[in-house]
């Protein structure tokens, strides 16, 4: 019998429509493992993930994120001015501006504002026979919720979650976004440009109006405000993270009770657990499946060396399920020991909008839990989207059973 050696394509259907399996063999079988096609090194050991994460002079964030922009001049993702391509010391500078407002302890302020824009999107569908739990519900409700922080003005979060949608899309075998991706990253860009503008000239209570009135140490003792390059880099950043990520947790959510029921009953009589069952969600189906790096020197890993000057990609979706680090990992427990949550990220760049994320997501699922006794996916009906870094379903069909 002869086995071919493992392939790794983050642009091919099996990869969108399952990775399961193709992540089991780079672990086992090329746990750093170079792809000939795209030029990028992968790496799929949850050991090796958080080391890497851990080490950012080694994989700097500074080239992009994504294995488009890690393959080009790194100069002009600098000019996109947005945290999470950056390294120490100025991401540390830019990301205080804004940390304050993701605290846990800022959350419990958020909270009303936060269930209010849930049941505002659940109401309607609770006399229905069947719904979308994405297309109908989840992929509303986090972009609404972001872009009111922001002081997007009412009505134009739909508008700002499709481009964003369209600009992370990728057809099977391009690592570029198509010519509507890319027309779609400029209508983001130019539509945060132009309200910055306005919030300069009539600030409002929100965060886009804040980072127009705030001064950053540039690294040489001076104070100097924030430029409207600089405030749309933040814009476009939190926009987008706010807005696809919990919609795909959300939509996996489902999927995930519908093939754990008794889980779904645990989670109904006693929402105390909901908080851990968002965290094996999280593990078992990390929205964001990869983060991309790229090597500054040498690295040696168990299964090999990583030179300098290559993108690299840690492997979330891999690491998470890797059988080193965690006890039966393709299963929900909800009684699981906690661990580094590296669906969240690991290290310096760790996620920004964690507590946020979590708040949301708690949230949608107890108003679920409390709504419908039954959600049962029709598996015909499930779709999933097809796009960088970010994994999930844009279409999960429910048949709904109400509680009494
Ligand atoms: C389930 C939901 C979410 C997941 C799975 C998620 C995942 C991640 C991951 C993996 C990273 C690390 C990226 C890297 O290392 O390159 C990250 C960073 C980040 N996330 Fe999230 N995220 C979520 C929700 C949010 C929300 C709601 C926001 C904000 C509104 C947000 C804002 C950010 C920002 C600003 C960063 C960059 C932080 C930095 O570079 O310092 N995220 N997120």
């Amino acid at each position: 019998m002869t086995t071919t050696a493992v392939e790794f394509d983050p642009f091919s259907d099996e990869y969108f429509n399952d990775p399961t399996e193709v992540y089991r063999r780079l672990r086992d079988e090329a746990p750093v493992y170079f792809s000939e096609r795209y030029n990028f090194y992968a790496l799929s050991r949850f050991a090796d993930v958080v080391t890497a994460h851990r080490d950012w002079q080694g994989f700097s964030s500074a080239h992009g994120l994504d294995l488009s922009m890690l393959s080009k001049d790194p100069e002009i993702v600098r000019n996109l001015r947005s945290i999470i391509m950056m390294d120490p010391p100025e991401r540390d500078r830019l990301r205080a501006l804004v940390s304050r407002v993701f605290t846990p302890r800022a959350m419990t302020a958020l909270e009303p504002m936060v269930r209010e824009v849930v049941t505002s999107y659940l109401t309607p569908l609770e006399d229905a026979e069947s719904f979308d739990a994405v297309a109908d519900f989840s992929a509303h409700f986090p972009v609404e919720i972001i872009t009111r922080m922001l002081g997007v003005p009412d009505g134009e979060a739909n508008q700002l979650r499709e481009w964003i949608d369209l600009s992370l899309h990728r057809e099977p075998g391009q690592m570029e976004p198509t010519r509507e991706g890319r027309e779609a990253i400029m209508q983001v860009g130019a539509y945060y440009y132009q309200l910055i503008a306005e919030k300069r000239r009539n600030p409002g209570d929100d965060m886009l109006s804040r980072l127009t009135q705030v001064t950053v140490d540039r690294g040489d003792g001076e104070e100097s405000g924030l430029d409207d390059v600089e405030i749309t880099g933040f814009a476009t950043l939190l926009g987008g993270a706010g807005a696809e990520t919990v919609t795909k947790l959300i939509g996996n959510a489902a999927v995930v009770f519908d093939r754990n029921p008794e889980q779904w009953q645990r989670v109904r009589d006693e929402p105390e657990v909901i908080p851990r069952a968002v965290e094996e969600i999280l593990r078992l189906l990390p929205p964001s499946q990869y983060q991309g790096r790229f090597s500054k020197a040498d690295r040696e890993f168990a299964g090999g060396l990583i030179p300098a000057g290559y993108p690299v990609l840690l492997l979330t979706g891999a690491a998470t399920r890797d059988p080193r680090a965690f006890e039966r990992p393709d299963d929900l427990d909800l009684d699981r020991p906690p661990s580094v949550a590296i669906g969240f990220g690991h290290g310096v760049h760790s996620c920004l909008g964690a507590a946020l994320a979590r708040l949301e997501s708690r949230i949608a699922i107890e108003e679920m839990a409390k709504r419908w006794r039954r959600l049962e996916v029709d598996d015909a009906g499930l779709r999933r989207v097809h796009m960088s870094n970010v994994a999930g379903y844009s279409h999960v069909p429910v048949r709904a059973v109400r509680s009494n």
